[in-house]
């Protein structure tokens, strides 16, 4: 959506709100031994008090509020009540919802714990390269640069990216319009960054794959030649100048 009015920044601040409070108190909330089905229902009751509804549930009838993906999962991770979670797991938790109408997203990859499976480097660079990306991101830029800027970092980084996740436009929905926000020069994608424009910014940096397959359950998102993915992602409005980054008090920066 672009931003017309007073009203629509106060309802994507409120909608932001619910998604970054939601998926910091679940990272904090995250132990060893928990399921990832008990800590997506400590997302429910986090955005239902905010009056907030699961987006992907809403949207593609997701079966969950939160999506949880773990280790060699890329994304779109079913909560599952026979997921135990261990120390040193990777854990993507990504959080958006719908809140009077107006949606946002975000989402973080942390390790568990103690980082005795060394992702550390990843989740770093991932998040690095997340911030550079949006920082780059004005009035007039074209999509393709900026998905060209987090390719080039990755591979400085000895990373890849997925090429078939994107970022998105949002805000009246979970997906709008600009559809694809890619992790790599599309050279087909002629389209700029529009001035008061709502986008959802996410990175994919993985280890060994260059494409996401779905598993059998008809969600789980995992690598065609495995390895692990980090994803960063911030709901923002783009400017004339800096972004507006709507999810910033998720705390994935701090
Ligand atoms: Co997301
Ligand atoms: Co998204």
């Amino acid at each position: 959506m672009s931003i017309t009015k007073e009203t629509e920044l106060i309802g994507m601040k409120k909608a932001s709100e619910a998604v970054a409070c939601t998926l910091k108190e679940m990272r904090n909330y995250a132990q060893p031994g928990m399921t990832t089905k008990q800590l997506d229902n400590y997302g429910a009751k986090i955005l239902s008090e905010f009056g907030a509804r699961s987006a992907p549930y809403l949207a593609y009838g997701f079966p969950g509020w939160t999506c949880i993906s773990v280790n060699n999962e890329f994304c779109h991770g079913i909560p599952s009540d026979t997921k135990i979670l261990k120390e040193g797991d990777l854990v993507n938790i990504d959080v958006s919802a719908e809140l009077d109408g107006f949606w946002s997203d975000n989402g973080d990859s942390f390790v568990l714990g103690k980082d005795i499976n060394q992702h550390q480097k990843l989740i770093d660079a991932s998040k690095q390269i997340l911030q550079k990306a949006i920082y780059n991101i004005k009035g007039g830029v074209r999509i393709s640069d900026i998905g060209y800027l987090i390719e080039t970092e990755a591979k400085k980084h000895g990373y890849k990216v997925i090429k078939n996740l994107t970022g998105h436009g949002i805000g009246r929905g979970l997906h709008e319009e600009p559809r694809e926000i890619a992790n790599y020069r599309d050279r087909l994608n002629l389209t700029r960054f529009k001035k008061n424009a709502v986008v959802a910014i996410e990175t994919f940096i993985s280890t060994t794959s260059t494409y996401a397959e779905t598993l059998n359950d008809g969600w789980t998102l995992v690598g065609n030649k495995g390895g692990f993915m980090a994803q960063h992602e911030h709901t923002i409005i783009v400017t004339e100048g800096k972004p507006i980054i709507l999810t910033e008090m998720n705390g994935v920066w701090n």
